[in-house]
């Protein structure tokens, strides 16, 4: 791996405000370009700090702030069977999907494993095209370099592109967080970050503590619950957001499917309201990684790059914040 994979400094500042208002316009720029996509993690890394954080909706990718290319549109392995997580991945690849998530707590790292090979095999996809994330649970924390090299064997790879801490813990995440930056050094993993961190002080506190910093925060994320402060705080540090419930999770989907204002602007587009949901995801700045196991709906959500939310679109489903969460965690 090259060494400008790492980023060994806390204090790089990617914040400044000529940055942040040069973002929207990538996004605006690269949307009205209505070109199909080619969403895949690109290995080759961008040092450029000036494009760090900044959405490609051409290309669906983003570049994170070590320089690694992420795609922003990916498939969600949560509750997911091994065999449902297997021909979920292995779906989801032959649509163009390139992003997985999954989590040693779903019990599928295994099935994800034998999706990504399937797909190798019969040679649509390389490994290297792939960005392949999963989460080290809390009971693990103080066993981190067991827990990784665990993830890669059930998953049957010799890297994981992102690992990530499942949820915040005080008194052990530091020193899991600290077993993944060996795993950075050691090649085992490209890139690391954080879930479930809810508040700027308890973010904080964790990287005030550790060297690389953390590529992405996952956290719930969905119309009703926008995360609108924490994406704020996150760019002073390059740390892109990533939506959990990106369509407010099982037994949740109904109420934002059929919002009323996400039905008319579904109508205005001849877009589902799913669809428009993963849309707002993006122009907003969120990665989106919906959760399916079914065939259809994983090929209608990553139907979404051949229609753009106008800025007046964006504002109303802006509105439709609540700071209501789903989970209670
Ligand atoms: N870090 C964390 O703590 C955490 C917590 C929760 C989730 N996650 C991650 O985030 C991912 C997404 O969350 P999630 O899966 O729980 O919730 P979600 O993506 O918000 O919603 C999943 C639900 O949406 C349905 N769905 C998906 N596409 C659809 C479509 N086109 N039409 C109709 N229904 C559709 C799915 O049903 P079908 O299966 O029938 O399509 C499923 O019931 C998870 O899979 C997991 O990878 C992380």
């Amino acid at each position: 791996m090259n060494e400008s994979t790492k980023n060994s400094s806390n204090d790089t500042d990617f914040s400044d405000e000529e940055t942040v208002s040069e973002e929207s316009e990538v996004i605006e720029s690269v949307v009205s370009d209505n070109e199909s996509t080619e969403n895949s993690s690109d290995e080759t890394e961008n040092s450029n700090s000036e494009l760090v954080g900044k959405f490609d909706l051409k290309a669906g990718t983003v570049v994170l702030n070590n320089g690694i290319t992420m795609p922003i549109l990916g498939i969600g392995m949560y509750t997911l069977s091994q065999e449902e997580a297997e021909n979920s991945v292995y779906w989801a690849l032959r649509d163009g999907y390139r992003l997985i998530d999954t989590a040693r707590i779903y019990g599928n790292e295994e099935g994800v494993g034998r999706g990504i090979k399937r797909a190798i095999d019969e040679g649509f996809v390389t490994r290297e095209e792939i960005f392949v994330t999963t989460k080290m649970w809390t009971s693990d924390y103080n066993d981190g370099d067991d827990a990784i090299d665990a993830s890669l064997k059930r998953l049957g790879l010799d890297y994981i592109d992102l690992t990530i801490l499942h949820h915040s813990q005080p008194r052990n995440d530091v020193e899991a967080y600290q077993a993944m930056e060996k795993a950075v050094e050691d090649g085992k993993l490209r890139s690391i970050g954080l879930s479930n961190y809810y508040t700027p002080e308890d973010f904080d506190r964790l990287i005030s503590e550790t060297t690389i910093l953390p590529v992405l925060l996952q956290n719930e994320t969905h119309l009703y619950y926008q995360s609108t402060e924490m994406k704020e705080h996150l760019k002073q540090y390059g740390t892109v957001l990533e939506s959990w419930y990106p369509l407010g999770g099982r037994g949740h989907t109904q109420e934002l499917f059929n919002n009323e204002t996400v039905v008319q602007i579904a109508e205005a587009h001849k877009k589902a309201s799913v669809q428009v949901i993963l849309r707002w995801h993006l122009q907003a700045g969120n990665i989106a990684i919906p959760g399916s196991s079914n065939e259809d709906h994983i090929k209608e959500d990553f139907e979404i790059w051949d229609f753009e939310l106008s800025d007046e679109e964006m504002q109303q489903l802006n509105a439709l914040d609540r700071k209501e969460r789903f989970s209670d965690y």
